[in-house]
């Protein structure tokens, strides 16, 4: 069973309304997956839910319900929101859901058995809204805490730690010799400060049931209850598992039941999350897979924050956006291709709605709503929607934007290859003002340079909509459906020059991005 290209992006807090921080992680993780399937790649592509832990007790309770019935009520509307943004992914994971319980509990099992862990007493600073202990270097210059770690407690309890500290030089030396590891660059090299600054503190991996029970149970002791981190980083490998991937069924342990499928996912090539989780995945979690005796995923390629109008995503200050809103308001394509445009991956971002308005207006609707609108029309109105002979003219400067574009996806530059794409609109929509198609089909002379320009311009047109698929998958179907084409297509070698045959007959041109005031008609 060949290993597929296995991708994932963090599971979302269940503790409250999807925004457009949540949504964009997905759009990149997204075209990614649907970029390595076109480049012919076999993609597995997981998202999902993270249910436990305090936040989520907390918000249940909140609304005077039963935490798994709060989780299964809201969980509908985050998997929706899936839908909404056009994922192609092929499994959805709640961390309440026995199949990942299951392994949590394995890997818990296997690595106590194997002496990682020990149990202690700790007492100390506490901040109940993060679920962690704070240190003394957690205290402003004033002696205080941050606000944002909310109320601070003291606390004194027993729980089992895991030992980090005999982790810490094979760590450094993976990341410093593995370079792709964490990307972009200056995440990495964040990391490396961070490790060779501090020494690592051992990781608390329980709660004691007492104080919380929403919580998968550590199955060597019925008193506590795994902390929500050990729990939900386990999602990456437990839906392996459940898959019947043998990499990590192996390591983790007999007692998993082996089920019929087998797919071969682990280890994951990309784990695509914010920058704010990131220690958890360059630190804790590279530790747990060494510990389990499991390769570690390949990429962790970490994202900006969005704030919007300069200021903090919030829901308390009403700063929030709705993906949904949005996404009603303006279409799937225009949400996606506005985060991604706006947005490289890596430093963090501004929304602002004149922006949005802006992009929609000059790159969707008069750049590549525009080529397709008049190249379509000019080619029923002249030839009756019927393609002429293959002309050659646009090739080159196609086949050179297309291979920039694949560069780009293998690199996961998607801004990169946005930009790439719209270049060659634009430089499409340069050949229509040049050649004139409208002056030439007044001068019978002048009819098979008429049918060279169309065809360059139609086939464009084609090609354009393979190259923006992965991005705009509603947009690029629609082309090919004007193109009077089949489904679109599913390798990238559609991106080929000639592959429009002479002959064939286009179906009805219709604008793509209509004018925003006429969208939601
Ligand atoms: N549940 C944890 C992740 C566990 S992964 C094993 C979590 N959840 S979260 O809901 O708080 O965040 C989910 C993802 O959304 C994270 O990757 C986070 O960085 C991202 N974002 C949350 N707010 C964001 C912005 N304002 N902008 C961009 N992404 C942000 O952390």
């Amino acid at each position: 069973m060949d290993k597929r290209f296995y991708i994932t992006t963090a599971i979302d807090y269940l503790n409250g309304q999807p925004h457009l921080g949540h949504a964009y992680e997905k759009v990149i993780a997204d075209v990614i997956a649907r970029s390595r399937r076109l480049l012919g790649e076999q993609v597995f592509f997981l998202t999902g839910l993270d249910e436990h832990g305090q936040k989520v007790q907390q918000a249940a309770l909140s609304e005077g319900k039963q935490p798994q019935q709060y989780c299964d009520d809201l969980a509908k509307s985050w998997m929706s929101l899936a839908q909404k943004l056009g994922l192609t992914n092929d499994d959805f994971v709640r961390t309440t859901e026995p199949r990942h319980k299951k392994v949590v509990q394995a890997l818990l099992t296997k690595l106590h058995r194997e002496d990682h862990f020990y149990k202690a007493q700790h007492e100390g600073y506490y901040s109940p809204k993060e679920e962690t202990f704070l240190t003394e270097k957690d205290r402003r210059p004033d002696g205080t805490f941050d606000p944002s770690w909310g109320e601070v407690i003291r606390l004194k309890e027993d729980n089992y730690y895991f030992k980090l500290k005999q982790h810490q030089t094979w760590l450094i030396d993976y990341i410093e010799s593995h370079p792709e590891f964490v990307q972009p660059t200056y995440r990495r090299n964040e990391v490396l400060g961070f490790l060779k600054n501090n020494t690592l503190e051992d990781l608390c991996i329980t709660r004691p049931a007492a104080r919380l029970n929403w919580g998968i149970p550590v199955p060597f002791d019925s008193g506590f209850v795994t902390y929500v981190w050990f729990d939900a980083l386990v999602n990456y490998a437990s839906i392996p598992a459940a898959l019947g991937d043998r990499v990590v069924v192996d390591a983790v342990g007999s007692q998993l039941p082996t089920p019929d499928s087998q797919l071969s996912l682990w280890p994951a090539d990309i784990h695509v999350i914010g920058k704010d989780i990131l220690k958890f995945h360059a630190v804790y979690w590279p530790i747990m897979l060494k510990a389990a005796g499991l390769p570690l995923p390949k990429q962790l390629l970490v994202h900006g924050f969005w704030q919007k109008d300069n200021a903090k995503i919030s829901k308390s200050t009403g700063n929030i956006i709705d993906p949904i809103a949005v996404i009603d308001e303006w279409g799937i394509d225009a949400f996606r291709f506005y985060v991604l445009r706006e947005l490289d991956i890596g430093p963090d971002g501004n929304w602002t709605d004149a922006g949005f308005a802006a992009r929609y207006q000059a790159e969707l609707a008069n750049g590549l709503g525009n080529l397709v609108n008049r190249s379509l029309s000019m080619l029923k109105r002249y030839r009756g929607g019927v393609v002429p002979a293959v002309s050659n003219e646009l090739k080159p400067v196609v086949e050179e934007f297309a291979q920039k574009v694949e560069t780009a996806w293998r690199d996961n530059e998607l801004q990169a290859a946005l930009i790439h794409i719209w270049s060659l609109i634009t430089r499409a929509n340069q050949y229509v003002d040049q050649t004139a198609p409208f002056k030439l089909a007044k001068d019978p002379a002048q009819a098979s340079r008429l049918d060279e320009v169309l065809y360059n311009l139609t086939e464009v047109c084609r090609i354009v909509a393979v190259l923006v698929s992965p991005f705009l998958p509603t947009t690029a179907a629609r082309i090919y459906e004007q193109l009077g084409l089949r489904a679109l297509p599913e390798t990238f070698s559609a991106a080929q020059w000639g592959a429009l045959p002479a002959g064939h007959t286009i179906g009805e041109p219709a604008p793509l991005f209509p004018r925003r005031d006429e969208v939601k008609k």
